[in-house]
């Protein structure tokens, strides 16, 4: 019950960050979380802002040969957005493996919870 519980909160949480995308943050949402799904893996992507640059980086998951991806979600924290941007690069929905590239605004960083759900 508590899983169904945190699973219907992660959905929610999912559709209200997809409805600020296109105005404000820099976040995305891909795919569906669907009940029996589980947090593959979970990411704290953090760079400080350094003057002049724009920092980028990518960070991987990579399952096994039973791994399917339902969902992949990028989430900005902090209060205010630093307009870094967010987006895949390489495989995602219905692999086992996602790539996910992060790149900062010039003399910005950025900070953001990367969030892989789907079946072990
Ligand atoms: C990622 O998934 C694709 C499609 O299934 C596969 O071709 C590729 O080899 C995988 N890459 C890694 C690093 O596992
Ligand atoms: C890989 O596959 C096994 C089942 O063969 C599964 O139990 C395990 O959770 C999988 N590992 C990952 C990282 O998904």
């Amino acid at each position: 019950m508590k899983t169904l519980i945190f699973l219907v909160l992660a959905v929610l949480g999912a559709n209200a960050a997809s409805v600020k995308t296109s105005a404000a943050r820099s976040s995305f949402n891909a795919g569906f979380i669907a009940v029996g799904d589980t947090l593959l893996q979970r990411s704290i992507v953090y760079r400080g802002g350094r003057a002049n640059e724009v920092q980028t980086e990518t960070v991987s998951f990579n399952g096994n040969s039973t791994t399917r991806i339902t969902a992949v979600q990028a989430h900005e924290q902090g209060e205010f957005s630093q307009r870094p941007t967010a987006w895949m690069i390489s495989g995602g929905i219905g692999l086992n493996n996602v790539t996910v590239k992060f790149k900062s605004a010039v003399g910005r960083g950025y900070y953001y919870h990367l969030m892989v759900w789907g079946r072990p």
